[in-house]
């Protein structure tokens, strides 16, 4: 069956029509024209979480026009076949479960005629028991004293999620050390092997495949030191854990069958934080505050299928992500979490996000003709303020904005939330109207000459777009909710950009190569034959160490 090319349905044509009609339009005067503008682009979700849309450089039309983009690309049933488990991931010929996870065993879910639903109840069972085990120390290391240290080893979908989700529930937190090893540059493992307390220790070995390269280099080597120490490999059984869906490398790893927790095919790797790859989240938080972390992705799973388009939060704020990456050419977006337990938020959505739209390839197998994700960046909005949001208000380039903020802070201290508040709302203003409420604006007519000249440099022309988002408080259930409503996002967009947001075949290149130039660092003999340049840099990197 041919897939819809979205720039050639009617409705990208009358967007595109409708964009030279709108493109020049101030906030102000969308602000000015509508007075209900807020009420209609602003929703609160389950009362916990207020997503507010509406400075963002739209009108009832240019919506009507999205959603009407969003019937031709066939979003609803596509949104029913991820969640019925049909094998949408078709170059992989997988399906794409994520939600099953949190499904909490609430109805079956069929892959290749096999209800999955059981095998999530046991898995998460198995977390459930272990975590306790080690919470309670019960669970006894191998010279008999309680595990106090988690160690997470591994990458990008199997480090990014539990990390992220870890920092921000901080509060929950037990009294247990969670570590997270990803890198393989050997300045982390250095640092860890320097202060680490083997007998206190447990090492998650976290990797889908299990063959990634720096996870299991990394754990291998620490496998090395921890039986250098004790000699004993009967003792690893109460240290080395793996997460992972091939079961066989675990085993072959030396792990044994009672400590493997199984994931499987249908869950993505940057989609993993609901599975078992979430063992560090529940060991640091407990378990219960782990079954609220996907309860608040369950009602956003549910607002998601069933919501009707034109009121479903992840659907619209995807369109509008497609409205300035297609129509007005924004090359990033920017995530600002005005929240310090957010800080790894952005690095976390960049992934889901780059990894799973950014495609040149659609879903016939043609080149596509329009764009796809946007960069992702951003980091803490209050810092960012003292660096780089000079650009932001100034600058030549339009970057659509999420602030990201929680009422209700965990640590209040005097009035320092009222300032980060207050910095989060004049923010949002500032971007979208410029200087447009202050009053000093007709100060100009009275000023001399050069002080005409500088007011041109303190000038803010505004009609900067942004999304609000207000977290009553940041907790377990908050937090499934927002992480679940981008993953929506995203897959709106894989949608509407008519590409496979499941894969990610463009990482394997790079990986391919480096094992080929790996073999030639070391064994110097086995020369590489790439482009001048790249040859010209392994030379010198052999000669360098020659003659060091
Ligand atoms: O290289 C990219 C990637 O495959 C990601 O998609 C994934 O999250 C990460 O590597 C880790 O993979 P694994 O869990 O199999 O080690």
């Amino acid at each position: 069956m041919k897939n819809v090319i979205p720039i050639h349905t009617n409705s990208w044509k009358k967007l595109t029509i409708h964009f030279e009609k709108i493109k020049d339009i101030h906030l102000i005067d969308f602000f000015k024209n509508d007075n209900k503008r807020y009420q209609r682009h602003s929703f609160l979700f389950q009362n916990k979480i207020l997503i507010d849309m509406s400075k963002n450089r739209i009108d009832s039309e240019t919506i009507s026009l999205l959603l009407e983009l969003a019937e031709e690309m066939n979003l609803s049933n596509q949104i029913s076949s991820m969640f019925t488990g049909e094998k949408i991931n078709f170059t992989e010929n997988r399906s794409v479960l994520h939600t099953a996870l949190r499904n909490l065993g609430e109805s079956s879910i069929f892959v290749d005629g096999v209800d999955v639903m059981p095998k999530i109840s046991f898995v998460l069972n198995k977390m459930k028991t272990f975590s306790e085990k080690i919470i309670h120390g019960k669970w006894k290391g191998y010279s008999g004293k309680k595990i106090r240290n988690i160690v997470n080893i591994g990458i990008g979908g199997s480090d990014l999620g539990p990390k992220m989700v870890t920092m921000a529930l901080n509060p929950y937190r037990n009294h247990l050390n969670v570590f997270f090893l990803s890198n393989i540059d050997s300045t982390e493992l250095f640092n860890f092997l320097k202060v680490n307390d083997f007998e206190t220790t447990i090492f998650l070995i976290s990797s889908k495949t299990f063959t990634t390269k720096e996870t299991i280099t990394n754990a291998t080597i620490i496998k090395d030191c921890f039986l250098k120490r004790n000699n004993c490999i009967k003792s690893m059984e109460k240290h080395f854990f793996a997460i992972t869906a091939n079961i066989t490398a675990a085993l072959d790893f030396g792990i044994v069958k009672n400590n493997i927790f199984q994931l499987w095919d249908w869950v993505g790797g940057r989609y993993s934080l609901w599975s078992s790859m979430g063992l560090s989240i529940v060991l640091s938080i407990g378990f219960d505050n782990f079954i609220k972390l996907l309860r608040g992705a369950y009602d956003m799973d549910m607002h998601f299928q069933y919501e009707k388009l034109s009121n479903n939060i992840p659907v619209l704020l995807g369109l509008i992500g497609i409205w300035y990456n297609n129509f007005f050419h924004s090359e990033t977006e920017l995530i600002v979490p005005y929240d310090q337990y957010l800080s790894e938020f952005p690095s976390y959505i960049q992934q889901s996000s780059m990894e799973s739209n950014g495609k040149n390839i659609d879903k016939n197998g043609n080149h596509v003709l329009w764009n796809t994700s946007p960069v992702i960046w951003g980091s803490v909005g209050i810092n960012g303020q003292h660096s780089f949001y000079q650009l932001l208000h100034q600058g030549t380039r339009l970057i659509p904005c999420d602030f990201i903020a929680s009422i209700f802070s965990h640590h209040p201290i005097q009035n320092n939330q009222e300032i980060l508040l207050s910095n989060f709302f004049a923010q949002t203003h500032a971007l979208a109207f410029g200087n447009f409420f202050q009053k000093n604006m007709n100060y100009k007519n009275n000023c001399i000459e050069n002080e005409i000249y500088v007011e041109k440099f303190k000038y803010f022309e505004g009609n900067r777009p942004s999304n609000s988002f207000l977290l009553k408080k940041l907790d377990p259930y908050s937090l499934g909710a927002l992480i679940a409503l981008y993953e929506h996002k995203i897959f709106t967009q894989g949608i509407i950009l008519n590409i496979c947001s499941f894969d990610q075949w463009g990482v394997e290149l790079g990986k391919k190569i480096s094992d080929d130039i790996f073999n030639s660092l070391l064994y110097r003999t086995r020369s590489v034959n790439y482009d001048s340049s790249t040859n010209s840099l392994i030379k010198f990197y052999h000669d360098y160490k020659v003659h060091k």
